[in-house]
């Protein structure tokens, strides 16, 4: 089955948000003057089982969802992750099982998502140079800890694999060749993101954006570039490949170049609200429905409601805006 939205999109990604916690402060994200010790965090009892997950994996395939990413927070830090892994894995037609983590428990998690079913993996890393690196994870890793991370998922067999790189301007801009450098001769992707003013703590100014176009040019100068076709309708990076062909990188222009058009993606929170849109101000819990005795029919008639009236496309609605949207939900609770 497929569903479509008033925009015509169809729903064929979901992105599940497995805990809100993490082990790094990137000030981005989740800044440690208000993540500190006191911040409280979701209990046990509020996110949802991996039995809940599931049902409402299976629901939504049913409804046409073809790709399940999984995210936080950082999800490696959710208990026995790899044990939804295999249950999201069982699921018939589910074609693409991916994960975004920040790496730091790769050396340990690695050999086991590979047995569970994981089909990709995409581990977050903004520089190379150390000092940018902690400044930019609220000095929670070095660079030697998720490059040991991205080992150990080439030895468990990921590769090639994505490496998110958020570029800020004055931060770790200068930073970006080298990055791509050392990814090119190892056969992995790096995909550059333009900052977003996801969420309402970052302070985000469109001045700390560098725009795709100059993170191109920069980088072609050094390692010669060429656009690369897209891979399928409403991919999110835009692709281009090395001109010797030694791989490619990927940007991710979400500021100065929407790609609301082909979205196709909805996200799940740990505690089971669904969000429409990654700029939404708003959820849908979905959570008193699956504790609540209602079978999979109304749950998925509830879904298809949700989706049949979605209308977001606020990345391209801010580039007519004269100030963000204040009320947004943050990152931390639906991971990107
Ligand atoms: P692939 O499936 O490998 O193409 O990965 P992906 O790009 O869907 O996932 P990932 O979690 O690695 O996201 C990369 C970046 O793109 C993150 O910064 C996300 O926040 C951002 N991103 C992903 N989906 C959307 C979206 O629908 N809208 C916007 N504005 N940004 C998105
Ligand atoms: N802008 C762009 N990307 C962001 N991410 C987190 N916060 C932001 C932001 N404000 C990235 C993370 C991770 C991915 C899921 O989203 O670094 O790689
Ligand atoms: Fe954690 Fe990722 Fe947010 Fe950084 S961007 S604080 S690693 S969830
Ligand atoms: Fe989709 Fe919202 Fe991102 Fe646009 S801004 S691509 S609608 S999630």
């Amino acid at each position: 089955m497929t569903i479509t939205d008033r925009l015509d999109r169809p729903l064929r990604d979901l992105r599940i948000s497995v805990t809100d916690r993490c082990n790094f402060r990137c000030p981005y994200c989740m800044p440690e003057e208000i993540f500190g010790e006191r911040f409280q965090f979701l209990s046990r009892t509020e996110i949802l089982s991996f039995e809940e997950i599931t049902r409402l994996a299976q629901i939504m395939v049913r409804l046409g969802v073809r790709k399940l990413r999984l995210t936080g927070g950082e999800p490696l830090l959710r208990q026995d992750i790899e044990h939804l892994v295999e249950m999201l894995a069982a699921i018939e037609d589910v074609q693409d099982l991916a994960m975004t983590t920040n790496g730091y428990l790769l050396p340990q998690k690695a050999a086991a998502l590979k047995s569970a079913g994981l089909h990709r993996l995409t581990v977050s890393l903004d520089s190379l140079d150390d000092a940018v690196f902690r400044l930019m994870n609220g000095n929670r890793s070095g660079v030697e800890r998720v490059l040991a991370g991205i080992e150990a998922a080439e030895e468990a067999g990921f590769a090639p694999l994505k490496i998110n790189c958020v570029v800020q301007r004055g931060v770790n801009d200068h930073t970006l060749v080298d990055m791509a450098r050392y990814f090119k001769e190892r056969g992995h992707i790096v995909r550059f993101i333009e900052y977003m003013d996801v969420g309402t703590m970052n302070g985000w100014k469109m001045d700390d954006v560098v725009p795709a176009r100059e993170i191109i040019e920069r980088i072609h100068s050094q390692l010669p570039l060429e656009p690369a076709e897209q891979h399928y309708q409403g991919e999110v990076a835009k692709r281009y490949h090395y001109r010797d062909g030694s791989g490619e990188i990927g940007l991710i222009t979400s500021v100065t170049q929407p790609f609301c058009g082909g979205c196709t993606r909805l996200r799940l929170s740990p505690q089971g609200e669904l969000f429409t849109c990654l700029f939404a101000n708003q959820g849908t819990d979905l959570r008193a429905r699956l504790r609540d005795g209602s079978s999979d029919k109304d749950i998925e008639m509830f879904l298809q409601g949700l989706w049949g009236r979605r209308v977001d496309r606020y990345s391209e609605e801010r580039a007519e805006m004269t100030h963000p949207r204040s009320q947004k939900v943050e990152m931390y609770h639906i991971g990107g």
